[in-house]
C-alpha cells in the first residue's frame, strides 16, 4: 500500500480534502510564461536558465541544483544513485521515498514516530549507523514541522540526510528550511513546486545539495525529463515576486488552518500534533466507517492506514477556505454523532 496516494480518494462530485495541492488557478505571472512556452515545444528543453534561477532563489551555485519531474522523481533518482548499508526512513511520512528505495533493492529500516509524542522527532530515535536517512519537513501526513536545528543535527560525514521539503513553502518565511544550508555534510533537500502553485499536472520539483551528490543523482536522470513548460514554471516561481506571494499564501493558509483546527477541536475531534502545513491529521473512532460516511455525504478525505505508523482511525484533511472547512466539520460532527 506504499503506492496509494490521496488522488485515489477523489471522485466525481466529491469535495477534495484528500489531495494537498492548492486548488486556485496559477496567477497570471506564472500561467503566462507556461502558456508562452507552448510555442517553443519543438526544441529540446534546456534546464540551464531555470537551474540558475532556482539556485539564486536559494543562494547556491547552479551546480548544487537538479531540476526534476516533480519531487517524486527525485526519490527514484536517489534510490538508484546510492548504495547505503543502513537506509532509514522516518515514518509516518510520504511513502514514495520508501517505495522507490524498495524498488531499487534496498532494505529499509523504519523509524516510526509516536502519536503520544505528537510525532516529534528525537535524535535518539535515529540509529547511529544510518548512512541514508529520509525524513519530511514539514511532514506529510502529520503536518508536524521539525526545528531546523534538530534536523541539521542529524547530518554527519558518511551519512546522506534527505529532507523532503515538498511543503516548506506552506510555512511563512520557511524558518525551518535547510534549503540554503551549504555547510551540512551529506544534506539533500527535495522541493516541489506542485503544491502551493497548483502544478501537480505539470510535474516540477528539484533537489539541492553538494555538487558531488547532485552529480550522482543527475547521472540517473532520464534525458530531458523536465519539460519546457515545467522549466518556464520553475523560472517564474523562483522570482522575488513569487517568493513574496508564497509568503502571503502561507500566511492566509495559517488563518484557514487555525479556523479548521478550531472547528475540529470544538467538535471534539482529536487533531494530531501541532499542525503547521496545508493539511491536518485527525483521529476518529471507527475511521473506516467515518471515511465512507463522509464520502457518501460528498467529502473525500485521505485514509491513514497506508502510512506506516498510522491506522484506519487516522484521516488527513486538506486545509481549504473557511466555508468549505465549516461545511466539512458540520458533516463530520454529524457522522461522528450518528
Ligand atoms: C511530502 C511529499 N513529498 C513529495 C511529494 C511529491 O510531489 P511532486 O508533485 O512534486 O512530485 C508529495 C506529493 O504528494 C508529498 O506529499
Amino acid at each position: 500500500m506504499l503506492r496509494f496516494h490521496g488522488d485515489a480518494e477523489v471522485g466525481p462530485g466529491l469535495v477534495d480534502l484528500a489531495v494537498n495541492v492548492r486548488q486556485e488557478a496559477p496567477p497570471a505571472w506564472l500561467a503566462g510564461p507556461i502558456a508562452a512556452s507552448l510555442s517553443d515545444l519543438a526544441r529540446y528543453p534546456d534546464p540551464a536558465e531555470a537551474t540558475a534561477a532556482i539556485a539564486a532563489r536559494h543562494g547556491r551555485p547552479p551546480s548544487e541544483v537538479l531540476l526534476t519531474s516533480g519531487a517524486a522523481q527525485a526519490f527514484v533518482l536517489l534510490a538508484q544513485a546510492v548504495r547505503p548499508s543502513l537506509p532509514v526512513v522516518v515514518h509516518p511520512q510520504f511513502t514514495e521515498p520508501e517505495a522507490a528505495l524498495l524498488t531499487a533493492g534496498h532494505q529499509v529500516t523504519r523509524v516510526e514516530l509516536a502519536p503520544e509524542d505528537g510525532f516529534i522527532l528525537k535524535k535518539a530515535d535515529i540509529p547511529e549507523k544510518a548512512d541514508l536517512l529520509v525524513l519530511g519537513n514539514p511532514t506529510n501526513p502529520t503536518s508536524v514541522l521539525h526545528p531546523a536545528v534538530e534536523v541539521a543535527a542529524l547530518t554527519r560525514p558518511g551519512r546522506i540526510t534527505v529532507v523532503d521539503e515538498a511543503f516548506a513553502d506552506t510555512i511563512p518565511g520557511e524558518p525551518e528550511s535547510l534549503a540554503a544550508r551549504r555547510d551540512l555534510p551529506g544534506l539533500l533537500v527535495i522541493r516541489s513546486l506542485t503544491k502551493t502553485w497548483g502544478l501537480a499536472g505539470l510535474r516540477i520539483g528539484y533537489v539541492l545539495g553538494s555538487a558531488e551528490l547532485i552529480d550522482r543523482l543527475r547521472e540517473h536522470a532520464p534525458l530531458w525529463s523536465v519539460s519546457t513548460p515545467a522549466l518556464a514554471a520553475a523560472i517564474a516561481c523562483a522570482s522575488p515576486r513569487a517568493v513574496a506571494t508564497e509568503r502571503e499564501i502561507a500566511m492566509a493558509l495559517a488563518g484557514d488552518r487555525a479556523h479548521l483546527v478550531g472547528a475540529l477541536r470544538r467538535a471534539g475531534v482529536t487533531v494530531a500534533g501541532r499542525p503547521e502545513s496545508s493539511f491536518v491529521l485527525i483521529r476518529v473512532p471507527d475511521g473506516e466507517r467515518v471515511r465512507h460516511a463522509l464520502r457518501e455525504r460528498g467529502f473525500a478525505v485521505r485514509r491513514g492506514e497506508t502510512f506506516p505508523g498510522l491506522g484506519a482511525d487516522w484521516l488527513r484533511i486538506a486545509v481549504r477556505d473557511t466555508a468549505t472547512s465549516d461545511a466539512f466539520v458540520a458533516v463530520l460532527s454529524n457522522v461522528l454523532g450518528g
